[in-house]
């Protein structure tokens, strides 16, 4: 671990105004911190930034994938768990790890064969997935040192320019994503880009929650609630075959609570091609209004996490690769589904479905998504 040297960015949210007489404090001390999280083998330096709220909620947020590393928040009798998957140090991530809490770009999901064609252009990316190219190819946004901004007391922006032809995508974009703690216990993250070559594009978070606390069990007994009528079908290789397929009468269909264990093994086949939840949901409402997409309730710590988003739809996913090879913070083994994912996004392999709503960006264009994860408790 690096020395602890904690700097003070942000000093205090609300100040007394000093117009006369010494100056008081009248609110909560907010501090956002930052601290040295170790170098990149390319020696870049990686932060640590860590954003809190009145309440004891903490995030921190590393330069480095832009990752999410813990996400701290109370349980119904006010104790505080690590509910995000991860790694102790910058060591764990750069091993490799299936992008634990990192942004993801630039095109979130899977592109199938690796190609696109845009405004007449054939684009080749890596096949990183099989035959398939899988969140950005072989150095997305994940695996790149974002530069930090402290934008607002408990607002953390990272920025990154992609170079024109980057992981093989058209377009010098330049991508801005922020980070805000809010004192109603929501992580608010605001996607933002723009380009200068016509280009397609897709970003989402690839936190992996466990609101019982991150290695402490498997998620099966987590009741979620989706507000999607339909989800997209996948192939073997989890391309989306164009259908959109009621939920009605199938395992997907979550639009009351129920338990993410209750029908994964259910004989379906589509949960058979997932090896268990990994598929897209469309989501209801006017994509580009933010609104609820999802609500998940731990029923042993009380522990409640909402989803609002702008995006159309949200993979979820179990952790269905997760195999215990893996060791993560404080020396937890994660095992098969110990973490979900919430992956707010436009459908997957949207470059090469026309049906599906649009992810092209160009020229004069600008990106702009908001996704609001909320954690609460419930004392019933
Ligand atoms: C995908 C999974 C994949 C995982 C990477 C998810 O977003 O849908 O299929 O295995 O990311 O670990």
């Amino acid at each position: 671990m690096p020395p602890k040297a904690i700097v003070t960015l942000a000093a205090l949210a609300t100040l007394a105004l000093a117009a006369c007489g010494p100056a008081k404090k009248t609110g909560v001390t907010q501090e956002m911190t930052k601290q040295p999280f170790g170098k990149t083998p390319e020696g870049e330096q990686v932060e640590l930034y860590t954003l809190t709220n009145s309440k004891g909620m903490e995030v921190s947020v590393m330069t480095y994938g832009g990752i999410i590393v813990s996400l701290k928040t109370p349980d119904r009798a006010g104790r505080l768990a690590d509910v995000v998957l991860g790694f102790d140090n910058l060591d764990g991530y750069l091993k490799g790890h299936p992008y634990f809490g990192a942004i993801i770009g630039r095109y979130g999901n899977r592109i199938a064969k690796g190609r696109f064609t845009l405004d007449g252009v054939t684009y080749k990316l890596a096949r990183n997935n099989g035959e398939n190219h899988l969140h950005g190819g072989i150095k997305g946004f994940d695996k790149v040192v974002w530069k930090a901004r402290e934008a607002g007391p408990q607002s953390l922006e990272l920025s990154y320019l992609s170079k024109d032809g980057e992981e093989g995508y058209p377009g010098n974009l330049s991508v801005t994503v922020t980070y805000t703690l809010t004192e109603a216990g929501e992580l608010k993250i605001d996607y933002q880009a723009t380009t200068d070559k016509p280009t397609v594009l897709n970003l989402t978070n690839h936190s992996y929650f466990n609101l019982a606390g991150q290695g402490e069990g498997d998620v099966l007994g987590h009741q979620v609630m989706i507000m999607a009528d339909r989800f997209t079908p996948v192939d073997a290789g989890l391309i989306p075959t164009g259908e959109l397929r009621a939920v009605d009468g199938t395992p997907f269909d979550f639009r009351m609570p129920r338990a993410i264990g209750e029908r994964i093994n259910a004989a379906d086949e589509q949960l058979k091609l997932g090896k268990g939840y990994d598929h897209n949901f469309v989501l209801s409402g006017a994509a580009g209004t933010l609104r609820q997409a999802a609500r998940v309730v731990e029923p042993k710590s009380g522990r409640v996490m909402e989803v609002f988003t702008t995006e159309p739809a949200m993979q979820l996913y179990t952790g269905n690769f997760l195999d215990g090879t893996i060791t993560g913070k404080g020396g937890k083994v994660y095992q098969h589904r110990y973490g979900f994912c919430m992956e707010t996004q436009h459908y997957p392999d949207s470059p090469n479905q026309a049906a599906f709503p649009s992810v092209v960006l160009r020229p004069g264009g600008r990106y702009q998504t908001t996704t609001v994860y909320k954690f609460s408790a419930s004392h019933s």
